[in-house]
């Protein structure tokens, strides 16, 4: 963070999420009594919010409250307090322990088979258990009172995405004079969709306790003013200036689009030795180093359309026998959420899918399709981004979707194309990609097709134009934005 960006930021900071930026995990499993450094290791997040706001909170300090997700996170811990980042201490990192049936009632449950759905727009998906909203709301109350005991009263508390809708409303109450902030980092879907949402009008009364809420795009901005005049009758929306007003406060609602780290990404595509991230990643698959490689790069999450997209690859084989053999899909694939059975069928399915295609196009020397869950550091990953010619980004629905900012930001040698889902947020936002209807496997593959035989000045030139679109929206910018968008 630079100094003079660092000036219009708050002089210290409440974060609030549900995924901490820090976690400890045992070496060799749990030890009694006190806790020595080389009993646990610390693995630090690589998401995109850790990536923006670890920065903000190393600069100027503050406390990050989260869930105590790892294995060793409450032992290391005085009071659920850990000083953060290991060696650095620069700021705190407050844990929430939560119990099992916590978890998995405001976890697996109320946010990841209610919210999640509901805000992809896949209603069928959703399951609303009882437990489920019972336990969302009891862990909401215990992030708040976590909240409450590291916050002064007149302090700035940011609050992420949707595991956390109705701590902001218990906060309020506890701390009238804070600024709250919040970011949604998900879709926000259309009022016909948000109404199948049995506790609609409680959500947006959480929300509303913010002076800012935020989201990636200003369709997700309106479409959540919408809901609010659509369910809550007592509130206005003036739709000029996008603030709500509402319990006799007033919440602006912003569009503000999260970016990535870009100098981190191009400072490691860069020094990325190329040869062997493919012999790493891809020595037994993909043995050809000269093969030019189609890259895909998800969570395991039935929101990112990859079942269409192996569709696409099946079927642009099958329409172009010539370009059997000319080039390579590697699908990256990370395991999420496997604690709910919808997401353990969808990584069975898009496994078996790709087997499939690879039993009617492999070759003695060609794996048409090659698979990988293995976990690999940012470093690698950007080397990666590099070694890929084309890069597919085909969510039904996305907030923002980072890979596609990540992947052009990682091309450093001038080379390189983006098929990207005209529903996922970044298509909004990113100029120079070709863009795709995520469920027109005919489309895709085209796209792909169109991707592969790009004539040079062409991809070049749209290449350009993707790393000035996600130059412009550098994550400093975001944590900016969003600040300059509160009260005075
Ligand atoms: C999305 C959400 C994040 C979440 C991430 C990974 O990007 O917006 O809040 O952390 O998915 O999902 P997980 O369930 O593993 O936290």
């Amino acid at each position: 963070m630079d100094e003079s960006s660092a000036d219009t930021l708050p002089d210290s900071l409440v974060v609030v999420s549900n995924r901490q930026p820090y976690s400890h995990e045992w070496v060799a499993g749990p030890v009694d009594g006190p806790v020595e450094d080389d009993d646990v290791t610390v693995t630090e997040a690589t998401g995109g919010v850790t990536s923006a706001l670890d920065p903000l909170m190393r600069a100027r300090g503050g406390t990050w409250v989260a869930w105590a997700s790892g294995e060793a996170d409450m032992a290391v811990a005085d009071d659920g307090i850990v000083p953060v980042p290991p060696g650095e201490e620069s700021y705190r990192l407050k844990r929430v322990p939560l119990s099992e049936e916590a978890i998995d009632g405001y976890y697996h449950g109320y946010s990841n088979q209610v919210l999640w759905p509901l805000c992809h727009e896949d209603t069928g998906r959703m399951w609303g258990d009882p437990a489920f909203w019972e336990q969302y709301c009891a862990v909401n109350d215990r992030f708040a009172d976590a909240v409450r005991t590291v916050t002064d009263a007149d302090e700035l508390v940011w609050f992420q995405d949707y595991h956390l809708a109705l701590a902001p409303r218990t906060v309020r109450e506890a701390r009238p004079d804070a600024t709250l902030h919040h970011f949604w980092h998900i879709p926000w879907p259309a009022p016909s969709v948000f109404e199948h949402c049995p506790h609609a009008d409680r959500l947006l009364d959480g929300l509303l306790a913010c002076d800012v809420v935020g989201f990636h795009t200003a369709v997700f901005a309106s479409r959540f003013r919408r809901c609010v005049e659509a369910t809550l009758p007592e509130a206005t929306v003036d739709e000029d200036s996008g603030v709500v007003h509402y319990d006799g406060a007033s919440t602006h609602v912003v569009a503000n689009p999260l970016g990535i780290d870009v100098d981190g990404v191009r400072k490691r595509a860069k020094a990325a030795d190329t040869a062997a991230v493919r012999r790493r990643v891809l020595g037994e698959t993909v043995p050809d180093p000269s093969i030019p490689v189609v890259l895909g790069v998800e969570r395991l999450d039935y929101s990112k359309g990859i079942p269409e997209r192996i569709a696409a690859l099946d079927h642009l084989w099958e329409r172009r026998p010539d370009l059997r053999g000319t080039f390579t899909y590697v699908q990256k694939a990370s395991r999420t959420r496997e604690g709910i059975a919808t997401y353990r069928r969808y990584r069975q399915d898009v496994v078996s899918e790709i087997q499939r295609v690879n039993d009617v196009y492999a070759t003695d020397d060609w794996q048409p399709i090659a698979y990988t869950e293995r976990k690999l550091s940012t470093e690698t990953l950007d080397g990666l981004y590099r070694v890929a010619d084309v890069a597919l980004v085909t969510p039904h629905r996305d907030g923002m979707n980072l890979v596609a900012h990540e992947y052009p930001t990682a091309c450093v040698d001038g080379d390189g194309a983006l098929v990207l889902s005209e529903l996922a947020g970044a298509a909004t936002q990113l100029d120079g990609a070709l863009t795709v209807n995520p469920h027109d496997i005919a489309g895709i593959a085209d796209a792909l097709e169109r991707a592969l035989e790009l004539d040079d000045d062409e991809r070049r030139d749209r290449l350009e134009r993707l790393q000035e679109s996600v130059a412009a929206l550098d994550s400093r910018h975001w944590v900016e934005r969003q600040f300059a968008a509160g009260p005075d």
